[in-house]
C-alpha cells in the first residue's frame, strides 16, 4: 500500500478519504513538526500533505525515491524547492481560489482595525479604563472615502480591491503587469511603484514572495508614503523589512500597521507588539473553517489523482509531465 503523508491535522473528513486505500500517517500533534519528525514521519512515502511551514528541499525530496506529489496545502508553495521537484518528476500542487474571498476579509478586518484603533479599544474597555464616553477618546482615522493601494493584484489583491466599492474609495495597483481584466472588475487603476506609496492612505500587500517583491518595503518606502498612512500585509513577511518598519511606526513616519505574516515567522521583531499602531495576527489569512475543509478537501483531490495517475488540476510544475517517473 502506498504512503501518504500528512504533515498537520486538518478540520474535516477530506483526510478520511484516502484511508483504506493508502496508509495514511498524520502528523498529529497541535504544533509543527520539527525537522527530524518531517523527515522520519515522510519518509517512503508516495505523497505529502505539507504546508508553508514544511521545507521541501532537495534533502527532503531526495529522501523520498517514491515520491510523486507535494500536495501543498495553501496559496504559496515557496517553502518548496519547485525546479528541483520538477527535474526529479515529482509533481508539486497548491489550493488557490477556494481562500481568496477568506484572505481578503482579513485584510479588510486589518485594515479597519488599526485605523479604528479596534484592538486598542478592545484593551481599553477589557481593562476596566471606560469610565465615559469622551469626544477625543481613541479616536481613529476614516476608512471610506480614502485612496487603498494594492501591491499585488492577483487574485486576493482583486478581491481586496473589490470590497473598496462598499467604502466609496478610490483604488491604486502595482503589480508586475498591469491587468486589465482587475481593473474592469474593481474599478483599480495601475500606478508605479512610488505613486502607490505617495497616494495610497491604504497599502495592502497581497502579492507572493518573489525575487521582485523581498524586502520590497523599506525605509526609503516608508518615508514616501503618507504620514498618515496604514500598510497591511496578507502576503509574505519577507516583503516588508520588519526593523524598518518598527523604526517608521516609531517615529511616526506611517500611521499605523496591520500584519498578519512576518518576516522570520513565528518569530516577530521585538519593536512590534510594544506599538499601539499595529495589529497583529497569528498567519490567520484563511483560518475560516469552510475555507481550511476546502483547502484540505482540494489539497487530497490532488493527491487521489497523482496516484491514480491523473494531472491535478492546480499543478504548479506542468514542466513536470515530460519527467514523470
Ligand atoms: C497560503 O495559502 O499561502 C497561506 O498563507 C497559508 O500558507
Amino acid at each position: 500500500m502506498k504512503k501518504v503523508f500528512v504533515s498537520l491535522e486538518y478540520p474535516g473528513e477530506a483526510v478520511g478519504r484516502l484511508a483504506g486505500k493508502y496508509n495514511v500517517v498524520v502528523f498529529r500533534e497541535e504544533r509543527l513538526p520539527t525537522r527530524k519528525e518531517l523527515l522520519e514521519g515522510a519518509a517512503g512515502s508516495s505523497a505529502v500533505i505539507s504546508t508553508v511551514a514544511d521545507a521541501i528541499d532537495k534533502e527532503f525530496i531526495d529522501l523520498l525515491p517514491d515520491l510523486r506529489i507535494v500536495s501543498n496545502c495553501g496559496v504559496g508553495y515557496e517553502n518548496v524547492d519547485v525546479a528541483y521537484a520538477t527535474e526529479r518528476g515529482v509533481m508539486v500542487t497548491n489550493t488557490p481560489n477556494v481562500l481568496t474571498e477568506t484572505t481578503a476579509d482579513l485584510a479588510w478586518a486589518l485594515m479597519i482595525s488599526v485605523a479604528r484603533r479596534v484592538v486598542e479599544a478592545d484593551t481599553y474597555v477589557r481593562s476596566g479604563k471606560f469610565k465615559t464616553w469622551h469626544p477625543s477618546l481613541l479616536m481613529g482615522r476614516n476608512v471610506h472615502g480614502k485612496t487603498l493601494g494594492v501591491f499585488g493584484m492577483g487574485r486576493i489583491g482583486s478581491a481586496v480591491a473589490r470590497r473598496a466599492a462598499g467604502f466609496g474609495m478610490r483604488v491604486l495597483y502595482h503589480n508586475r503587469r498591469r491587468t486589465e481584466a482587475s481593473e474592469k472588475e474593481t474599478g483599480a487603476e495601475y500606478a508605479e511603484f512610488p505613486r502607490l506609496l505617495e497616494e495610497s492612505d491604504f497599502v495592502v500587500i497581497a502579492s507572493p514572495l518573489n525575487e521582485g517583491t523581498r524586502g520590497r518595503f523599506g525605509a526609503e518606502e516608508f518615508r514616501k508614503m503618507k504620514r498618515g498612512a496604514i500598510i497591511v500585509n496578507v502576503g509574505r513577511g519577507p516583503i516588508i523589512k520588519e526593523a524598518e518598519l518598527a523604526a517608521a511606526l516609531e517615529e511616526g513616519a506611517i500611521w499605523g500597521a496591520g500584519l498578519d505574516v512576518y518576516e522570520k515567522e513565528p518569530e516577530i521583531h521585538p519593536g512590534l507588539p510594544g506599538l499601539p499602531n499595529t495589529v497583529l495576527l497569528p498567519h490567520i489569512g484563511s483560518a475560516a473553517r469552510e475555507t481550511r475543509e476546502d483547502m484540505i478537501d482540494m489539497a487530497v483531490t490532488s493527491v487521489e489523482l497523482a496516484l491514480d495517475g491523473k494531472t491535478p488540476e492546480h499543478l504548479v510544475n506542468p514542466g513536470v509531465l515530460e519527467n514523470l517517473k
